[in-house]
């Protein structure tokens, strides 16, 4: 009889966007999986073999459980058993835009007394450079009575993920690592390449945590600068998306970025502020990203008055206006409607005393979301031709593929275009504004 070889197994600790595709890639490697979570409905479906995302399909889940690799828990006592933990909660703002370090502090709190000697911990959350050493370090070793960079190892390796990428597979895409000392580095280099293809050791977790944070910011200011060049360019006549097209063509030193309603999701509109309060703690300003936040917090308020443009065109007011809302997802073909700018489009409009409803095929009932509770229940709208004609305007935020933008031509007497869908579809009966 041969002995089974012992498998590494390690704690997935967060099980939402970030988490789970996480856990299941670890899996996948063969290391067992033992996913945690204060969300009990969230750990009962992946025990269950179901999925509660929509791009990880549950046949995903369902295949490593079947494996035996993956588990879910709410019980933090389960990090005893592993060797390394990974920490992939929330990095929200607070109301008054301050970083809210809450979610990383409660979890060390919680797996710190479990902690074993010679384990790993990494977190994955995205956050200011400091993060791990000033923040995370202390409360593990108050919590434990052990030692970072002696008795457990501490490293942070930011996630990079392209949502709703068909082409983007978290295996393939290199992973940053940095650690608290070289050995705790060496051993989170090691973990990690157990399951991606290419590692990217830097020489500390501040390192890493920077790195995260200039490629979100490269997006955001990049975002604004197109957006800023819209309302430029519109102005004198110029179709920014046409522009754009044409500038992509030179083969060195360009990178499209495309103008649309405003930013959305969990990264971009966020993290860069955890940069302007850690630079303000040395006295110093991050003029570039509070200008691009000025740029791209204005989009929505933008496209509001393109709308009532529009309308005010048709002889018409916004005030008493059926206006529909298409796409309250904050990017193309995926179910997330975190920071959404379609909530503030939404609670503009409804401010103006329009009335207002949505479209998402891939959010059929708006959730409980942090900053916008009040929309929580409201139900998207079917996709008809009835339906479709009884507004006066439609607002493209989002272009799902799964929309047949053509009925919608067909339908709605005008269109606000903010993702420019409707320029590759041929004429139609709809006014369409860019927006
Ligand atoms: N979503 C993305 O595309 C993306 C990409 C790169 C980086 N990130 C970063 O990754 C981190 C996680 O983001 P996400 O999108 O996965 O968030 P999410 O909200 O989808 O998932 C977080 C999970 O953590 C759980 N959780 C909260 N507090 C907990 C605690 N104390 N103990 C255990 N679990 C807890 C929640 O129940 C939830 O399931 C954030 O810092 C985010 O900025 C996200």
């Amino acid at each position: 009889m041969t002995a089974a070889i012992p498998r590494t197994k390690i704690c997935v600790i967060g099980l939402g966007y970030v988490g789970l595709p996480l856990a299941i890639q670890f899996a996948k490697a063969g290391v067992h999986v033992v996913g945690l979570d204060i969300d009990a409905t969230k750990v009962e479906a992946i025990n269950t073999s179901a999925s509660y995302l929509r791009h990880i399909p549950a046949a995903a889940v369902a295949e490593q459980r079947r494996a035996g690799l993956l588990e879910a828990s709410t019980d933090f006592q389960r990090v005893a058993e592993a060797e390394a933990s990974i920490i992939c909660v929330p990095t929200p703002l607070t109301k008054q835009r301050d970083p809210d370090l809450s979610f990383v502090l409660n979890t060390a709190r919680a797996i710190a007394p479990h902690l074993r000697k010679g384990a790993l911990v990494v977190l994955e959350s995205t956050t200011y450079p400091g993060t791990t050493e000033e923040e995370l370090r202390p409360v593990l070793e108050a919590g434990s009575g052990l030692v970072a960079g002696v008795d457990f190892h501490l490293a942070f390796s930011p996630e990079r993920e392209d949502p709703g990428n068909p082409q983007s597979r978290i295996g393939d895409i290199p992973k940053i690592v940095g650690g608290l000392t070289s050995a705790c580095r060496d051993r989170a280099v090691a973990l990690y390449s157990l399951a991606v293809g290419r590692v990217v050791p830097v020489s500390s977790c501040r390192v890493a945590e920077a790195a995260k944070l200039l490629e979100n910011i490269f997006r955001g200011v990049n975002i604004a600068l197109v957006n800023e060049l819209k309302v430029i360019y519109e102005r004198m006549g110029i179709d920014i998306w046409e522009v754009v097209e044409a500038a992509k063509t030179k083969p060195f030193g360009f990178m499209p970025f495309y103008p649309g309603p405003g930013l959305g999701g969990h990264c971009i509109p966020i993290d860069p502020f955890y940069l302007t309060w850690k630079a303000r703690a040395h006295g110093l300003n991050t003029r570039f990203i509070e200008l691009a936040g000025e740029i791209n917090t204005a989009m929505p308020l933008r496209v509001v008055d393109r709308a009532a443009e529009a309308l005010n065109d048709a002889g018409r007011p916004l005030k008493g206006s059926r206006v529909l809302i298409v796409g309250l997802a904050y990017k193309g073909n995926v179910d997330d409607c975190r920071e959404s700018p379609s909530f503030v489009i939404m609670e503009t409009l409804r401010d103006r005393g329009a009335h207002v409803a949505y479209h998402d095929p891939h959010i059929p009932k708006i959730p409980v979301t942090r900053e916008h509770a009040a929309w929580a229940g409201q139900e998207s709208v079917a996709w008809s031709q009835t339906v479709l004609s009884s507004f006066d305007i439609a607002i493209i935020v989002t272009a799902h593929n799964a929309v047949d933008h053509q009925l919608l031509g067909q339908c709605a007497p005008m269109i606000v275009d903010t993702r420019n869908v409707m320029a590759a579809l041929g004429p139609c009966r709809a006014k369409i504004w860019k927006a």
